[in-house]
């Protein structure tokens, strides 16, 4: 080994029903992302994720969650991606994005699975991420009819800022 040290993602994920979760899979096999699965200390049910759930995202509450902190300092690129509650990021993602460490000056690339329905999950996660110095290159929406091809766009999008 010279010293040449490849560049590096770490794809922080929520996901309820495993859509996310599979996204995630996918882009840490094409791209050598490590994962960080972000869960609720509280683990929502089909009936509290409709309502509390849905609740707290439209009002962009953060839940308690599992890691309590994520340290992103020794990675060159940041990838979140929820799943769309209420039009919103869920209330695990605005948590874990409260829970960021060594974020400064980071770049970022976020995405979301939905049912056909974002909202304003993009632009708030968004504007999240930017209040605190990190720049947004890219966002992809994800809906159940293209999966495939965002994901496709997703990778592209993660291997265009991580030249080797
Ligand atoms: C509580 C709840 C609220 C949801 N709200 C929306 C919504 O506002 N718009 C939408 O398009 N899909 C909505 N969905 C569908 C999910 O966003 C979609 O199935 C997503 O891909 C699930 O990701 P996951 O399997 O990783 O949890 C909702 C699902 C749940 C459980």
């Amino acid at each position: 080994m010279t010293g040449v040290v490849p560049m590096k993602s770490c794809l922080i994920f929520h996901s309820y029903s495993g859509i996310t979760r599979g996204v995630a899979q996918k882009v840490k096999a094409a791209c050598g992302s490590d994962l960080i699965e972000v869960i609720p200390r509280k683990r929502y049910s089909n009936l509290t994720a409709y309502t509390v759930g849905s609740l707290r995202a439209m009002r962009g509450e953060s839940d308690l969650i599992d890691p309590e902190t994520i340290n992103v300092s020794s990675y060159d690129l940041i990838v979140i991606g929820t799943p769309v509650w209420a039009f919103r990021a869920t209330p695990v993602i605005n948590a874990a994005v409260a829970a960021l460490k060594g974020f400064e000056g980071k770049k970022a690339v976020i995405f979301a699975t939905c049912g056909g329905s974002p909202g304003e999950t993009i632009p708030i996660l968004k504007k999240a991420l930017t209040g605190k110095g990190v720049t947004v290159i890219d966002a992809v929406v994800f809906t159940r009819k293209d999966l495939d091809a965002k994901t496709a766009d997703l990778i592209t999008a993660i291997k265009t800022a991580l030249p080797t």
